[in-house]
């Protein structure tokens, strides 16, 4: 089964509107010449106050789409400070970014409420990017598979198999995220592999086939070839190296160097 490689990249709290502008430019005139057909999906999540800007400015263009960092599972009401899933569609978002080890880690959400946002994503049209991970301590006591595999039953519990099989999961070890330290391929390639495991077993084997699972964590130009090259991993959720319109077009050639 082939499954379409996805380069997305993460914004994270970064850039005033003036930044995300220039970098969007970089990054537009880099794929402009790249052929369709031969591409990875492209995403770009900047923050939400980027978002309006970006969309207009990639608007039209199949080449590249646009994702939110995070969302309220609720689609409207007394949620001060939060975004709903119908407000981001509104923007243009096709894909939304829940789970991601830092808003588990400061803002303390739970794989409950993770679960719900992929519910209502879903239910509202858009794909969620489900990231789930260990900590170091958790890597070296040895729990990293039992405790990826519960984030990731915890996250699709209830989930119908076509909406499985349309979502995208990120594996980003918490240790490698913003260090420099990417995680050695061949071990992110066997948690990925673990991960389509669970998929299986909570869905069924054509889903765990068409679910895309990308690597997140220090990804660089010089990495993604030899990750793209490993059977699981089908894509990457690139922070730091997102932020510059050359290293992101550069990990988008590189990856395409490895046949799919
Ligand atoms: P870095 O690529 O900066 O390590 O960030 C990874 C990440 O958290 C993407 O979501």
């Amino acid at each position: 089964m082939s499954r379409r490689p996805i380069m997305a990249g993460n914004w994270k709290m970064n850039n005033l509107t003036s930044e995300s502008k220039s970098l969007i430019e970089g990054i537009l005139a880099g794929i402009k010449d790249l052929n369709e057909s031969q591409m990875p999906e492209v995403i770009v999540a900047p923050t939400f106050t980027s978002l309006s800007l970006v969309s207009d400015m990639i608007s039209g263009n199949s080449k590249i789409a646009l994702a939110a960092q995070n969302c309220h599972w609720e689609s409207s009401g007394a949620y001060t400070g939060e975004v709903s899933v119908e407000m981001l569609k509104d923007l243009g978002c096709s894909y939304i970014i829940i789970g991601h080890s830092e808003r588990r880690q400061y803002f303390s959400e739970t794989d409950e409420m993770i679960n719900k946002k992929a519910k209502s994503i879903l239910a509202g049209g858009l794909l969620p990017i489900i990231c789930c991970g260990e900590t170091l301590e958790q890597r070296e006591s040895g729990v990293t598979d039992e405790h990826i595999a519960s984030q990731i039953r915890a996250a699709l519990s209830g989930l119908s198999n076509s909406d499985i099989a349309k979502s995208v999961i990120a594996y980003e070890p918490i240790w490698a995220i913003g260090t420099g330290k990417t995680c050695d391929s061949v071990e992110a390639n066997r948690v990925i592999a673990m991960i389509r495991n669970v998929v299986k077993e909570v869905s069924d084997s054509s889903t765990a086939d068409s679910i895309r699972i990308l690597y997140g964590g220090s990804v660089k130009p010089a990495t993604i070839e030899e990750q793209m090259s490993m059977s699981d991993i089908d894509g990457a959720l690139i922070g730091g190296a997102s932020l510059k319109a050359d290293s992101f077009n550069e990990i988008i050639t590189n990856s395409m160097k490895v046949a799919v």
